[in-house]
C-alpha cells in the first residue's frame, strides 16, 4: 500500500537504509569498507547490497551505520580489521634476531624492532637463523586463522643450499613431499632459479620444515630468507625494517585467509 495515495511506494530495502543512515552513531559501514581498502564507496555498497557483508553475524543492509571500536565487521565471513587500535606490521626480520616476545639467552626479538605500543606478537614464527618477512600484529583473531596450519597461507622462502645444483630427482621428491620424522610434507612448488637455489613455497608450518626437507635431499641449508607471506612481499624493505600494511594489504590477507579457510571447511 502507498503511504500516501498517488505516490508510489519505495522498495521496502530503500525505506530500510534511509531509516538506518539516520541512526545517529557510528560510521557509514561503507566508508569503513573502503577505508580498509574494498574498493571506492559505489564497490563497497555493492558488496554491501550483495549481502557479503555482515555486522555481528547480521547480514548487512545498505546505510548501515557501524561502530568500529566495538562491531564485528566481516566480508564473506572473514573479519575486516576496521579497528583503529589494531596494527598489523611487516618486519624484515634479520638473522641473529628471535621471533619469541621473551630470548632467555638474551638475544635481540622482533618485537624490539617495532613500536613497544601498542603490544603486538609475531603471526607464526622464523627460527632465529632465517631471515624474511615476518607479520606482527595485536589482532588475535587474525593471527590464529593465518597461523591455522590447515588454513594454508602460502610462505615462499629462497634457499641458498650446499651440494651446488639440486638434481631433478630431488626437486620432485621435494615437489611431491618428503618422509620427516614429524611424517611426509604435503606437495610443495619448487623451482631452482640458479644452480644450488631454490624458490620453495610450502603452506605448512612445521619446526624447522624447509631447512628439514633440504636436508632430506641431501642439500642442508647455508641461507635461508622468506620472501612471501600469502599476498605480502616487498623487496624494498632492508633487514631490520619494517611498515604498516596499507589498507589494499590488509583486504588481501584477509580475502587470503578467508578463500584458504573455505577450502578446509567448505560451507554446507
Ligand atoms: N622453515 C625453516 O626451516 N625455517 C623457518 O624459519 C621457516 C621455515
Amino acid at each position: 500500500m502507498p503511504d500516501r495515495p498517488g505516490v508510489p511506494e519505495r522498495p521496502l530495502w530503500e525505506q530500510q537504509a534511509e531509516r538506518n543512515a539516520a541512526l545517529p552513531t557510528g560510521e557509514r559501514l561503507q566508508k569503513v569498507l573502503a577505508a580498509t581498502g574494498w574498493g571506492s564507496r559505489r564497490v563497497c555498497e555493492e558488496l554491501i547490497a550483495a549481502g557479503r557483508v555482515t555486522v555481528n553475524g547480521e547480514v548487512a543492509e545498505l546505510g548501515r551505520r557501524v561502530e568500529v571500536e566495538h562491531d564485528r565487521i566481516e566480508v564473506d565471513g572473514a573479519p575486516i580489521g576496521a579497528r583503529p587500535d589494531l596494527v598489523y606490521y611487516l618486519l624484515n626480520k634479520p638473522a641473529g634476531v628471535v621471533s619469541t616476545s621473551r630470548d632467555t639467552h638474551g638475544r635481540q626479538t622482533v618485537i624490539d624492532l617495532v613500536p613497544a605500543r601498542p603490544r603486538v606478537f609475531s603471526v607464526g614464527r622464523l627460527d632465529a637463523d632465517t631471515e624474511g618477512l615476518l607479520l606482527l600484529t595485536n589482532d588475535g583473531a587474525l593471527a590464529n586463522r593465518i597461523a591455522h596450519p590447515s588454513h594454508g597461507v602460502e610462505k615462499e622462502y629462497l634457499a641458498d643450499v650446499s651440494g651446488g645444483r639440486v638434481a631433478a630427482g630431488a626437486l620432485r621428491a621435494l615437489r611431491e613431499g618428503v618422509e620427516l620424522d614429524d611424517g611426509r610434507t604435503a606437495p610443495a612448488r619448487v623451482s631452482q632459479p640458479q644452480p644450488g637455489v631454490l624458490r620453495i613455497t610450502i603452506h605448512e608450518g612445521r619446526n624447522r620444515q624447509v631447512r628439514r626437507m633440504c636436508e632430506a635431499v641431501g642439500h642442508p641449508v647455508r641461507r635461508l630468507v622468506r620472501t612471501r607471506i600469502g599476498p605480502l612481499s616487498d623487496r624494498s624493505l632492508g633487514p631490520g625494517e619494517w611498515r604498516e600494511l596499507s589498507p589494499a594489504e590488509r583486504r588481501s590477507l584477509v580475502e587470503t585467509v578467508a578463500v584458504a579457510a573455505r577450502r578446509y571447511d567448505p560451507p554446507t
